[in-house]
């Protein structure tokens, strides 16, 4: 099994028939009196409304808890082909499928040493703790033990947010260029840096406040460089590394891309050289456009959303899960209990979307009803006010597909991530330009399920 076949397994998974139908039904469009149900659901449409929790039971059967589950037998199949495709997500380890991992060698790599101890914690949650000190110590891994990047004091941060990361890497004593496009970050990155700075600081920070697009970026980090050669009376041409924490939707694949450019040069001549680009993406539900669309397979925006979920931990906090899958199932199920309202009724624009409303609003459906409606311009269809039988089964098979569909959503995040990583296989000239890594950096039950960085080393 190569790294191409593998992704040719995971695309003919999610178009094979249960998955793709799962996929194509939103819980808003299942909810409806007027949808059809897909060939091959009514066996577990109707076990999902005789069985107390269901969301437990497959839940349970993925995370191995429940090996002899009652679960309709295709779904249980179903979930076997997810546990076997599904990227593995342990932190420190690179991220290969369970069922293929084995044979994708090309995946292995770096045993990545994260002991770093964060200097600049003050102000941090304890996830972005986490994320900042296992970005940095992989970063300082990489640079203490790649012969390429023996020597690298320049690092551009791009997306650097508050600049937790920044910060962190100047008190190493790097010279860094922190870039973001937003001026309330780096407002709270100006707060941030008179926690930091500490006497002994060898580096320089630079922030700068710049919407990022492929072109403008090394642009930036041209004027930087000549910039910083100007105070520092340096000759030689200096090494940059690229870092990105949680570069949202597109903003990875523009880093990856630009990356790859500068790295083949293209036959421009820079004033310094890229040595490594180690990039975190994040909020797949924003990445843009068809430029980046594997093979054959066209993700919707309900697939991007789906590849954000994390599954994986939902059993940690049941109660949690209860919630988050009533809001999906209650959202869904307005669908069902209100109808457009008139021009009449002086709301003449029914709205689609319900945006936020309080958790505490969740907790009676009448209530709910009311106040939704009235958000959304619809009115309640009589006898639906309170919550009868019919309602209740509706929210156990909607929960149920939202469930199924989310479990499915860790194959589209692994089609996503792979579908990078072979393209960086397929410009990197057989390894003559670059090598391309893929790893594990954060425990995703501590901080975000966003785990997976992919690291390229020039050549
Ligand atoms: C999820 S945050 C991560 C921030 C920081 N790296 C961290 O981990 O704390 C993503 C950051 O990228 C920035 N960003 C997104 N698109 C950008 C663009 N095109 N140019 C510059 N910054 C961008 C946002 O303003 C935001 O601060």
């Amino acid at each position: 099994m190569d790294s191409d076949r593998y992704l040719n397994c995971l695309e003919d998974f999610l178009v094979s028939p249960l998955p793709k139908s799962l996929l194509a039904a939103h819980p808003n469009d299942a909810a409806k009196p007027s949808f059809t149900l897909p060939p091959g659901w009514e066996t577990w449409w109707n076990w999902a409304v005789s069985t107390p929790q269901p969301w437990v039971e497959l839940l349970s059967y993925y995370a191995e808890q429940r090996p002899n589950s009652d679960i309709p037998g295709p779904l249980s199949q179903m979930i076997d082909n997810i546990k076997a495709l599904q990227l593995t997500r342990s932190q420190r380890l690179p991220p290969v499928p369970t069922g293929y991992g084995a044979k994708l060698h090309e995946a292995q790599y770096i045993n990545a040493n994260t002991s770093y101890t964060q200097t600049s914690a003050k102000r941090m949650s304890p996830k972005k703790l986490h994320e900042v000190s296992a970005m940095t110590a992989h970063i300082v891994h990489l640079l203490r033990t790649s012969p390429t990047l023996k020597g690298v004091q320049h690092v551009v941060d791009i997306g650097a947010g508050r600049g937790y990361l920044s910060w962190n890497l100047r008190a190493l004593g790097m010279h860094v260029l922190a870039l973001d496009a937003s001026d309330t970050q780096a407002k709270g990155a100006e707060r941030q840096g008179s926690y930091s700075k500490s006497s002994n600081d060898r580096g320089s920070l630079t922030y700068q406040t710049a919407k990022i697009t492929p072109s403008t970026l090394l642009q930036l980090v041209d004027e930087w460089i000549i910039d910083l050669s100007h105070s520092t009376a340096e000759s030689h041409l200096p090494s940059v590394v690229f870092v990105a924490l949680h570069a949202c939707g597109s903003f990875t694949t523009d880093i990856l891309r630009t990356s790859v450019s500068a790295i083949h040069g293209n036959g421009e001549r820079r004033s310094w050289s890229l040595k490594a680009a180690i990039v975190v993406g994040c909020c797949y539900n924003m990445m843009e456009g068809k430029g980046w669309s594997p093979s054959y397979f066209t993700l919707s925006s309900s697939h991007l959303q789906l590849a954000a979920q994390v599954p994986s931990t939902w059993l940690d906090h049941q109660a949690r899960t209860e919630v988050a899958l009533r809001k999906v199932s209650w959202r869904a199920l307005l669908e069902a209990t209100t109808t457009e309202s008139n021009p009449t009724d002086g709301c003449p624009t029914p709205k689609n979307r319900l945006g936020r409303v309080s958790n505490d609003l969740y907790q009676h459906w009448e209530q709910f009803l009311q106040i939704s409606s009235v958000k959304l311009c619809k009115i309640p269809i009589r006898g639906m006010e309170q919550f009868p039988e019919k309602l209740a089964m509706l929210e156990k098979r909607i929960s149920t597909l939202h469930a199924l569909r989310c479990l499915l959503g860790s194959c589209v995040e692994s089609l996503i991530i792979w579908d990078r990583y072979v393209w960086l296989k397929e410009v990197s000239g057989g390894g003559r330009y670059f090598e391309a890594h893929l790893l594990n950096l954060f425990d995703q039950r501590q901080a975000s399920g966003r785990n997976i960085s992919i690291t390229l080393i020039s050549n």
